[in-house]
């Protein structure tokens, strides 16, 4: 394992002191610990006003050959990556350092043979097959800047993201497995492919050998293409700014924006959170269950076990398929040690027969992991007993798509843990609570808006083709702070709570829709005049998606209708976005000047009507009567 990792309180103490004190030493000597063609110039250069943030400015590098070339001396015979299918029936696949390598430098000869360069954008819309990972890394290895899109999302969704980074390529796959479902991928791409312009070209992966329309002169199959390709190729050489990725993200305003990282502050700080939070040790199996499709995937699943030279498990099946216990029965397969996954899926397991879990000996595992949302008492609990035997630190980590790794959470053996909290800032990490004036709350015991203070290696640089975005989402709220849009609360001993989103951002499952984004794709909908969404707890999903619609006219059946507009929804979105309960209204309460007063239907969709606060303001007072008596 890279030696930057810290291994007792004491330790944490001393490099969080270091981190502070002197940000750009303690930095620099982790940077040191990996393959630079040319060391940087400067360690940091920073403002948050436009803002400008450079880590390991000149540096010169490529990340795959920190993940991949430099473990082939000693780490060759090592595996990298386990894959296991959907069906347990199907033969799991086992890759090397060395085979990834190869598969990797194949996959990136191909999309050279293909026209890819250095600096273009190719999307990737695939399943979680290897030939995901090994895409993901080719484009790394070439320095084409990838934009993995979820396979989930729809054809519409995937168009946008395509346009608004101009992408010259799309790879992905004919197929995808989804438990016991099969779900054409292929069909999605080409349906996206009509709104777009820039595409040239088109990879497809065989998963299912189902025949697919190939569009002549755009379209190849993979397989084809791979055929008396070399093994090697060299890696591209690349600025420590230059952009690595860009990931898709909503926010509380308009259509989900593409959070930037750039190849060195992220490559640092994907290693050293990994390492550290997780203790991660030579031979440990490490499972982290997000797809690559989102952040999680990208710097827990692949770049960071990668980096440190790991062995990390990919899984295409879902955690009910085919049955409840598929999860466990994976973890007694291969013998995990470390097990990362999000709280939705811990609920939604626990609603199953305590057997699925009992029943498999989990003897192996050491640490656990919870991402993505709030993880509520019980189900750490019941996550910390059942698998966890009460033995395995449970650390709950707190980050985000545009902080590009863990930010604030317990160290695995090292720091604190209670349940619920994600505990202490990583080193490196200055986290500050706010009021609503920007005022920090220095004291503890205490409740605020979660800020930044001072840049890490793996922040946002950007948001694609729209730098003015990222400065007005992240750094004009609070002036000169990184503005998280999260509430979190602080305790007597100094650690943090996240409490959740304070802009009109919900999280499903882990997931992130901005009420806007649900809106305006409802709104698509021919019967729709108006709609407003807003978020409500949800036992499973954390929260759920409430929708409050009006229609031109009443509506004769409206369960008709309800299923036209979650049709629409799937359309514009996917069916992650699928509203849960959609409420026909003749009004929403709006203030004099229009604005939507969320705040009441928040409540009634939380289903506490007792005390709406003062709705005096309101334009139609009478509104508020009608939707209350016709809550779901
Ligand atoms: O609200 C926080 C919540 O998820 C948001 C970030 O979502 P996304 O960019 O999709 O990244 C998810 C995976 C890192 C945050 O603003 N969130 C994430 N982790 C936690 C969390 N809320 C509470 N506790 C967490 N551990």
């Amino acid at each position: 394992m890279p030696n930057n990792q810290i291994k007792t309180y004491q330790e944490y103490e001393e490099a969080y002191k270091r981190s502070v004190e002197d940000p750009e030493g303690f930095w620099s000597d982790i940077a040191s610990t990996f393959t630079w063609r040319k060391k940087w110039n400067t360690t940091l250069e920073w403002n948050f006003e436009e803002p400008d943030i450079k880590w390991f400015k000149g540096g010169r590098l490529n990340i795959t050959e920190n993940c991949l070339d430099r473990h082939l001396k000693t780490r060759g015979n090592k595996l990298a990556l386990i894959w296991e299918p959907n069906d347990p029936k199907e033969r799991f696949v086992r890759y090397t350092y060395r085979e990834l390598h190869e598969k990797v430098c194949q996959f990136a000869n191909v999309l050279k043979k293909n026209g890819a360069k250095k600096g273009d954008r190719i999307c990737i819309y695939m399943p979680m097959i290897p030939e995901l990972a090994f895409a993901v890394l080719a484009c790394a290895r070439i320095g084409a800047i990838h934009s993995v899109v979820f396979a989930g999302f729809s054809a519409v969704a995937m168009a946008d993201r395509i346009n608004d980074a101009q992408c010259s390529m799309v790879l992905t796959s004919d197929g995808l497995n989804r438990g016991a479902k099969q779900i054409p991928v292929k069909r999605v791409v080409d349906e996206a492919l009509e709104r777009c312009y820039s595409v040239k070209k088109v990879i497809v992966v065989e998963r299912l050998g189902w025949a697919v329309n190939m569009v002549e002169g755009r379209d190849v199959w993979y397989h084809d293409e791979v055929q008396g390709v070399s093994k090697d190729c060299p890696a591209e050489e690349m600025d420590s700014e230059d952009m690595l990725f860009i990931l898709y993200t909503s926010g509380s305003t308009g259509k989900p924006k593409g959070v930037v990282h750039t190849c060195g502050g992220y490559m640092v700080y994907a290693q050293y959170s990994f390492s550290n939070v997780f203790q991660v040790q030579e031979n440990d199996i490490y499972w982290c269950t997000a797809d690559i499709g989102w952040i999680t995937g990208h710097t827990y699943l692949l770049y960071g076990p990668l980096l440190a030279g790991s062995t990390s498990l990919m899984f295409e099946g879902v955690p009910s398929y085919p049955d409840m216990g598929r999860f466990w029965q994976v973890v007694d397969k291969f013998g995990v040690n470390i097990f990362y996954t999000a709280p939705t899926a811990i609920r939604s397991l626990m609603g199953g027969d305590i057997d699925d879990v009992l029943s498999y000996s989990l003897d192996s595992l050491k640490v656990l992991g919870s991402v993505g949302e709030p993880i509520n008492e019980e189900a750490w609990h019941w996550y910390h007993t059942h698998v966890g035997k009460e033995r395995c630190p449970l650390v709950d980590t707190w980050w985000q798509t545009e902080t590009g790794g863990i930010m604030i959470s317990s160290i695995a053996n090292v720091t604190p843990i209670k349940p619920a909290h994600a505990a202490y800032p990583l080193p490196g990490i200055q986290p500050i609570l706010v009021d609503a004036e920007g005022k920090e709350i220095t004291e503890n015991e205490v409740e605020g808006y979660l800020c930044m203070k001072f840049p890490w290696p793996g922040i946002i640089r950007t948001t694609y083709g729209d730098h003015e975005r990222a400065r007005l989402s992240y750094f004009s709220t609070y002036k000169g702070l990184y503005f998280t849009g999260d509430g979190a609360k602080r305790d007597k001993d100094g650690l943090y709570r996240i409490i959740g989103r304070v802009d009109d951002v919900i999280n499903v499952s882990g997931h992130r829709f901005g009420t806007a984004e649900i809106e305006d794709a409802i709104n698509h909908n021919e019967h729709v005049v108006e709609s407003a969404v807003v978020g409500y707890p949800h036992d499973v999903k954390g929260q759920g998606i409430y929708a409050f619609v009006i229609c031109k006219e009443v509506p004769e059946r409206e369960d008709y209708l309800r299923a036209e507009i979650i049709e629409t929804v799937v359309e514009k979105i996917g069916k992650i976005a699928k509203p849960d309960k959609i409420q026909i209204v003749s009004g929403l309460p709006k203030t004099r000047s229009g604005k939507i007063m969320r705040r009441i239907l928040r409540k009634v969709a939380e289903g506490d009507t007792s005390n709406l606060g003062d709705t005096s303001t309101l334009l139609d007072p009478d509104v508020v009567d009608e939707i209350k008596a016709g809550a779901l």
